[in-house]
Order: structure tokens, then C-alpha cells, then sequence
């Protein structure tokens, strides 16, 4: 079934961002005529590889070769006029126009727009058992369609070498199945698809080849074969030692955030959470550990008010704040570090002391009665840029132009502001480098020294097993095991967090 052909030779391939190596010391061997599955924890760098291989992102090292040729990928169109064809997370197409459309918009070139473009699409389609319908709008259709059409358009503009990133974050089970189908049906007919996943049933079920990846660089490769679930998820969180950082316990008595039974259903009525029950004390450290998209973003947003529980109660100390709105949660004394800093946490063309206001424009010091205290507002930065070391010309700097650990930084200095009783980290350290991440974690472990309640969310073990007092692993939405982080390694976490272990 496969072929010993190499479609693709990646070597020593390096990408570095602002504060983040991305992507170091990358080899990537991909067989033509297989399903490759590249696996790794959120953040090992698979995404930036694949926007490499598909000409997106520019490598700082290294090299590409594709059917044993070495290659330049400057952009997209050289990616495709080599074969390369990349499917994103987040799909692009127009929904106002039909799969046709949507098909041939860009590639008019290739079979026209009329007749002979409509019967490539059917060739496509009844290879791979597509079922595509060129004349149905694509608001029509749902999101396996979706992405069916999108691999389609790939192989419309001649890709034999397919990249898939995450293909199935999207998909309900029978549909994963179906993809499955498709992509075997894309292997046998000598294509190379490439499978990004961090589920390890799936790519035990799919693939011919594993590559692993692990803080930036492949780390291994693996037989799906004769590899287990364990070996895999070992081999994803690595097995370096955790460096330890719990301190003598600050936990006290009071319980500051209770959570009883909470459930919540998406649009289609699947739950998103379910039955979720946890308390948080004064002084503890909740670390949530999971694979991404298994709940943590819909428990913070659903925590802040932004999503409203189907059931179950949350409360605030005493207080009952199930159906609060995100303000009134934020009055009274929650702080939240988003996951997203860019989208949730900062305007990035405004000045920091805009930024300062941004959430907590309400209160002091940013304001005075209905008004916006601007000249309070403006001290208080001051004096996060001094306590929180955020490296910046000045309070009128753009956010935009600080580094990210500067950014977040700022982020973090404004959550902690006011004396919360509880904060809400997702990822807080997410992307920075190694002194702000440091810098960060001492104002959150001094903030628990004070009493402080704390939800730590993070894909960062380390980060998880060292300043937790206690951490939780979420796994499609439920809370499925409690550990204890001072005898818990990132073995353990990393395979309850895949459903690899009943925990
Ligand atoms: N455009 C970018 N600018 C700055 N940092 C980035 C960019 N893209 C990715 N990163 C960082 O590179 C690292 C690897 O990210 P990514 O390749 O998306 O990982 P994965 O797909 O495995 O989750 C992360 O720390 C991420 O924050
Ligand atoms: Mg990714």
C-alpha cells in the first residue's frame, strides 16, 4: 500500500517570532502514498511547520524538498505549483457563493468556470467519494462539507501533497469516520496527506507514519503499529522532570469559587461542558489540565459571564453568580487573563493607559462616579509598568509595540489590580519568553501567598505541576480526574488528559 517514494524532506527547518522559537532543528520525512500524522501538545510548533511546507510563514533555517528536489516556498502559489495543498484550521470560503464558485474562484485558469470546471469537480468528488453538489450554496452546508470542499479545492489545483491542520477539532465522531474514509481513498491513490492531531486514537486509527513533536522541534518518530497510546502521549509531554515550584501550602478554609454540577450545550444542543464541579479556596491554585478544545476556553467563558450555563450554579463565596454579566463578575474583584491576548486582552493601537481602562472601566482608579478618571487611570500605569517590569518607552506607547511578554506583562499587572478575590489565568504565560514567564509566575504565587484564588489553565505542564495546589484534567468537557501535583508527572497527566488511562 505504500510506496517508498519521499514527497517531502524537511531539514533542520528553524522559525523564530518576537520572543518564541517556533520552530528548531525541525527533520520531517514524509512518504508519498501514506498518511503522516505529525502529533504534538498545543504549542510544539505544528502549525507554524505547516505554514512553512505551505508557504505562509518564511523559515529562518533549513531546508525543503519535495519529490527529491529542493525547493523555495516563498508563497502560497509556490507551494501549490509544487504540489502542496494546505486545508487550515479555520476554513476560507464564501459562503454567499456555491461549492463551484468557491471552487474555482482564484484557479480560473486551470478548467475554466463552466462545463469543464464542473467536471473536474465531479471527477474529484466521485474519487474520493466527496459527494460534492457544484450548484448548493455553501451556507448550505455543514462543517464536514465544509471541508470536504476546502481538501477539494486543494486537489482542483493539483496538490498531491494534502496538509490537514486539525481536521477534526470540527467534527463529531460519525464524521471523523467519513474524513477517515476520505483520506484513505486520497492515500490509495498516491497521494501524501499529512494529519495534524493531538488526539492519540485518531492517529493510531489513521496514520502510516507518526512524527512527534515537542517545544519546537520533532522529537521522535513512532509505529502506529506497535506503538500504544501511553508510549505516544509520553513521548508528546516529554519526559523531563517538572521543575517543582510548590511551596508550602497558602490553602485556607474559605472557599471562594464553587461550581456545582455545571453543564452547557452549544447552538446543536452537544454539550460542551457537562456536570462540572469544582472549588476553588482562598490561597489555592486550580490548574486545569486538557488537550485543547476539550472545555477550558467554555468553562472561563461560562465562569466571566460571556456564556450562560444550561445548568448548575456558580458561585462567589457566598453569592450566587450563575446569571451575573461579565461586568458586575469583574466589580466584584474577579481578575481574568485571557487566552487570546490580542483578540480579548489588549487594543493593540491604543496606549497602554487606554489599555490600563480596557474591562475595568468602572472602577477606581479609571474612574471617578460615571466619568472616566483619566489622570488616575494614567498614575496607575505608571506604577504596573514599574511593578510588573513592563519594558515600554512610555504609557503612550501603542500596546502594539511591546513585545508579547511585555504585552502580557501589562495584562497581568492590570488582572492583579484591585485586590481580586479570584483570578482566571488562561495560559498566562502562553508565548513569552523566559523572563516575563518567570516574572509572571512570582506575582501570581505572591498573589496566592495573599489569599488570593486562582484558576490556572495552561497546556504548559511544567507550569501546571509547579504552582498548582491541585490540578483537574478535563477531557471532552468533564472533569475526569484529580491529581496531586506534587507526585504527578506529566506521564500521567499527559495520558488521562488523551483519555489514555482511567483516571
Ligand atoms: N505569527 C506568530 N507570531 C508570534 N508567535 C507565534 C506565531 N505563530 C506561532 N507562534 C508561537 O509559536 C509557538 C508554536 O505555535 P504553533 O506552531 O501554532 O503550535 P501548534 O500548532 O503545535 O499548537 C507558540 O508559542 C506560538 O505562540
Ligand atoms: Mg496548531
Amino acid at each position: 500500500m505504500t510506496q517508498e517514494s519521499v514527497a517531502v524532506e524537511l531539514r533542520g527547518i528553524g522559525k523564530r517570532f518576537p520572543g518564541v522559537i517556533a520552530n528548531h532543528d525541525v527533520d520531517l520525512t514524509i512518504r508519498a502514498g501514506t498518511v503522516h500524522a505529525l502529533i504534538g501538545e498545543n504549542g510544539a510548533g505544528k502549525s507554524t511547520l505547516m505554514k512553512i511546507l505551505y508557504g505562509v510563514q518564511k523559515p529562518d533555517d533549513g531546508t525543503i524538498a519535495i519529490n527529491g528536489r529542493e525547493v523555495a516556498l516563498r508563497t502560497p502559489t509556490d507551494a501549490i505549483a509544487n504540489g502542496v495543498g494546505m486545508v487550515f484550521q479555520h476554513f476560507m470560503l464564501a459562503d454567499n457563493l456555491t461549492v463551484l464558485e468557491n471552487m474555482v474562484l482564484g484557479a480560473e485558469k486551470l478548467h475554466g468556470i463552466g462545463d469543464r470546471a464542473r467536471a473536474e469537480i465531479r471527477r474529484i468528488s466521485d474519487a474520493f467519494g466527496f459527494g460534492l453538489q457544484p450548484d448548493v450554496l455553501v451556507e448550505k452546508l455543514g462543517v464536514a462539507d465544509r471541508q470536504r470542499l476546502e481538501i477539494a479545492k486543494v486537489l482542483y489545483r493539483g496538490a498531491c501533497i494534502i496538509i490537514l491542520d486539525e481536521p477534526t477539532a470540527v467534527l463529531v465522531p460519525q464524521e471523523v469516520d467519513a474524513l477517515f474514509a476520505n483520506l484513505r481513498e486520497l492515500r490509495n491513490a498516491g497521494n501524501a496527506v499529512l494529519f495534524i492531531s493531538h488526539k492519540l486514537d485518531e492517529v493510531l486509527a489513521i496514520a502510516d507514519d507518526i512524527t512527534v513533536m515537542r517545544r519546537g522541534t520533532t522529537v521522535g518518530t513512532a509505529d502506529p503499529h506497535t506503538t500504544t497510546k501511553r508510549e505516544l502521549a509520553e513521548l508528546m509531554v516529554g519526559s523531563e522532570l517538572p521543575s517543582p515550584e510548590t511551596e508550602e501550602s497558602t490553602v485556607t478554609d474559605t472557599v471562594e469559587l464553587t461550581l456545582a454540577n455545571v453543564t452547557l450545550a452549544d447552538e446543536f444542543g452537544r454539550n460542551l461542558l457537562t456536570d462540572v464541579s469544582l472549588s476553588i479556596h482562598r490561597g489555592e491554585i486550580l490548574g486545569i489540565a486538557g488537550v485543547e478544545g476539550n472545555g477550558q476556553a467554555e468553562l472561563v467563558e461560562t465562569i466571566m459571564g460571556m456564556r450562560i450555563p444550561g445548568g448548575g450554579t456558580i458561585h462567589l463565596g457566598t453569592e450566587d453568580v450563575t446569571h451575573w454579566h461579565t461586568r458586575k463578575l469583574r466589580e466584584a474583584g474577579i481578575g481574568y487573563i485571557p487566552e487570546d491576548r490580542h483578540r480579548h486582552g489588549l487594543l493593540l493601537d491604543a496606549p497602554l493607559w487606554e489599555n490600563r481602562i480596557l474591562g475595568h472601566q468602572t472602577q477606581a482608579p479609571n474612574a471617578k462616579g460615571p466619568w472616566i478618571n483619566r489622570s488616575g487611570a494614567r498614575k496607575d500605569t505608571q506604577r504596573i509598568v514599574a511593578e510588573y517590569d513592563v519594558r515600554a518607552p512610555g504609557i503612550d506607547t501603542p500596546a502594539r509595540a511591546l513585545s508579547g511578554g511585555n504585552q502580557q506583562k501589562l495584562i497581568v499587572g492590570r488582572e492583579m489590580s484591585g485586590d481580586p478575590v479570584l483570578l482566571i489565568a488562561s495560559h498566562p504565560t502562553r508565548g513569552v519568553d523566559v523572563g516575563a514567564q518567570a516574572a509572571i509566575w512570582d506575582h501570581i504565587k505572591r498573589a496566592r501567598r495573599a489569599g488570593l484564588a486562582v484558576l490556572l489553565i495552561s497546556a504548559d505542564l511544567d507550569e501546571l505541576i509547579g504552582l498548582s495546589d491541585t490540578i483537574q484534567v478535563i477531557l471532552r468537557g468533564r472533569l475526569v480526574g484529580t491529581f496531586d501535583p506534587a507526585s504527578v508527572t506529566p506521564q500521567d497527566l499527559g495520558a488521562a488528559m488523551t483519555g489514555g488511562q482511567a483516571a
